[in-house]
């Protein structure tokens, strides 16, 4: 395959890159991200399904598509590649990729066991080259503004987590059990980057499947309370953070729109933060979000939730054209209409790769620390007993 030729060399020229997996996340924010992001010039775009490969690369303008991932590699234009196929794939393309002399961007979470975990940081460390994972809550501003108020207080003394869904039906291939390890998994990496400190040990209580509380302690003394559920509804904003700091103090995060603090001497009481848009996508709810946070988003769960009611109970008028199509489209699912720090991560790392920054995203031992928590979790779930990391 030839990509275009860079263009003049520098710390200027944009980071070359390749997708590999052209399925749900690549098209709600990789495809989007890496076609805006001022840094980042997507040359190729790969998948096992040649329909997927094509569409994306006919939607977003790419110069190449490919069905063969050793194309990708052979090419030596491509300095990075973003693997977003699933945890089965992800390990044996990463290490591919790293062998190419490529750097890499995997999605999360990166393997299901540590053992897979480990041959990537082993790769990563035989190549030297960077490996992101996709924890991009990393970078996610209202996040960020948590955790630098937090940190001047002394640090998280106690944090409590809720991330819940309804979307979370396993006919979609994976068993039962497991929402802990592909989406509790970017709260456990949350958790350690806000503490500071790596997890001790972790109590896991389950209510039914994909419904449980997961009690984590720090080697810094922190604890921390996760309520994961997959049975909720549309209807609930999904994730919801609170902190307590070491100087007494509080912070709330919900669902990355509004950062509310609590006796905290210096910091205004309320931020808001706007959403994160899509091209395909119309941008009201960022002005919304900007203007008025939680309850705007809160508004935009309740109309999807009111409509698909009324749609149920066969109340909506199946004639009216324009709300069968608001209905139908896809883009952008309420879960991705707040900013989770999706392109502030790739950003991050063409900055890393151009030498422009200190790489701060998560790597390779960090998925393989949230990996992990998982299964210590699951062996919770297991015995009822704590589990020692
Ligand atoms: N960071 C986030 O917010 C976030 C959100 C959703 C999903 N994810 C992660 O992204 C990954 C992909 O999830 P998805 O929902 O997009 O999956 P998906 O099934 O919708 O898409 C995966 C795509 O990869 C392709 N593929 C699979 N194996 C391949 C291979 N060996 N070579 C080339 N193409 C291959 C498939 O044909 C498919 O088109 C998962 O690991 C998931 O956990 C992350």
């Amino acid at each position: 395959m030839n990509s275009p030729t860079p263009a003049e060399p520098g710390a200027a020229r944009p980071v070359v890159a390749a997708l590999v997996g052209c399925g749900g996340i690549a098209r709600s924010q990789h495809l989007p991200n890496l076609t805006r992001a001022p840094n980042l010039r997507l040359a190729a775009v790969c998948d096992l399904n040649a329909e997927a490969a094509r569409s994306a690369q006919a939607d977003y303008g790419v110069p190449h598509m490919t069905t063969r991932f050793e194309d990708l590699l052979a090419d030596p234009a491509i300095e990075l590649i973003v693997v977003a196929t699933k945890a089965d794939f992800q390990v044996p393309l990463t290490c591919q990729a790293l062998e190419a002399g490529k750097h890499v961007y995997v999605e999360k979470p990166l393997a299901e066991t540590p053992a897979e975990c480990r041959q990537v940081v082993a790769a990563q460390a035989r190549h030297g080259k960077l490996v992101q994972v996709g924890f991009n809550r990393r970078f996610a501003p209202a996040c960020r503004e948590a955790r630098r108020i937090a940190a001047g207080r002394g640090g998280p003394t106690n944090m409590y987590f809720r991330i819940s869904d309804e979307y979370w039906n396993w006919g979609r291939g994976n068993p039962p059990g497991q929402r802990v390890i592909h989406e509790v998994c970017h709260v456990f990496d949350l958790l350690r980057w806000f503490a500071g400190s790596e997890a001790v040990s972790v109590y896991c209580a389950s209510a039914r499947a994909d419904d449980e509380i997961y009690t984590l302690k720090f080697a810094s003394g922190c604890v921390a309370t996760v309520m994961s559920s997959g049975e909720v509804t549309c209807d609930l904003p999904k994730e919801r953070m609170e902190i307590v700091t070491r100087e007494p103090g509080a912070l709330v995060l919900e669902e990355y729109t509004e950062l509310r603090t609590y006796g905290c001497r210096g910091e205004p009481p309320l931020r808001r933060f706007a959403g994160h848009t899509h091209p395909d996508s119309e941008f009201t709810h960022k002005y919304l979000f900007e203007k008025l946070g939680a309850e705007a988003l809160t508004a935009f769960r309740r109309l999807r939730w009111e409509l698909r009611e009324q749609q149920e109970l066969g109340q909506l008028d199946p004639a009216d054209a324009e709300l069968k199509k608001f209905m139908e489209q896809s883009f952008p699912h309420v879960n991705y209409l707040v900013d989770k720090g999706w392109r502030a991560a790739l950003e991050h790392l063409a900055d890393c790769i151009r030498g422009k920054a200190d790489f701060i995203g998560a790597g390779p031992r960090d998925a393989l620390a949230a990996s992990a928590l998982a299964r210590a979790a699951i062996e919770s779930r297991t015995t009822g007993e704590v589990v020692r990391l």
